[in-house]
């Protein structure tokens, strides 16, 4: 019942957030959707606010906004977690839900490079840029998000350039990660795949 991190890795869209869920319950562990952290800090900066003071301050019941889920939220997002400051300001919460009892698995960028090298089971999670900008797309459109194919694609792109460029904490597979492509994989086959892998070091 010691703490059991489950790190997951991976660009915009591939499944990281449905493979962490399902792999949360499947296992009984917390489950910590890191770009949320990012997205309530940038929701604050679109509002006027110093991205720094809001993720120095950044509360619980924040994550839980409905309208963090937007493409304009998600961009914002990856201009404020280029910012070392930032970043750091969000270290410290990571760390302690990573290492928890009971386990924990946790979904994000830098999760198997910095913060949580030391897990148990390391991820990374991706698809052909074509198929995680389809599904994001689908996605959207279900959630009555009004967008199109070409401006999801456009998104997905520019976040994953800057996300793999920036200096600090940049979106890179760490070496040992092991690599879970959906690209051809149905929800179900990504969720048996990455359960596997906590199986193999449970
Ligand atoms: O995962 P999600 O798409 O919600 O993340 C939004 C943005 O937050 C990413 O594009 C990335 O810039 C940033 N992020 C990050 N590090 C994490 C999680 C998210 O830099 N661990």
């Amino acid at each position: 019942d010691g703490p059991f991190t489950v790190a997951i890795d991976g660009p915009a869209a591939a499944g990281k957030g449905t493979v962490s869920r399902a792999l949360a319950e499947r296992f009984g562990m917390a489950h910590l959707d890191t770009g949320l952290l990012y997205r309530a800090v940038a929701a604050q900066a679109l509002a006027g606010a110093d991205p720094v003071a809001a993720a120095t301050s950044l509360m619980m019941a924040e994550l839980e906004r409905a309208d963090l889920r937007t493409p304009e939220v998600a961009q914002e997002a990856s201009r404020v977690a280029a910012d070392p400051e930032v970043r750091r300001a969000l270290v410290g919460f990571q760390r302690r839900i990573a290492r928890q009892a009971g386990g924990a698995v946790l979904d994000g960028r830098d999760i198997c490079t910095v913060i949580a090298p030391e897990a148990e089971v390391k991820l990374f999670v991706t698809a052909s840029a074509e198929r995680r900008a389809e599904r994001r797309f689908e996605e959207l459109r279900a959630r009555g998000v009004e967008t199109t194919l070409e401006e999801v694609v456009g998104d997905v792109r520019a976040r994953d350039e800057r996300d793999a460029r920036r200096r600090d904490a940049p979106m890179v597979r760490a070496e040992d990660a092991e690599v879970v492509d959906t690209t051809a994989m149905t929800i179900e086959e990504a969720v048996e795949a990455a359960s596997g892998f906590v199986e193999r070091a449970l």
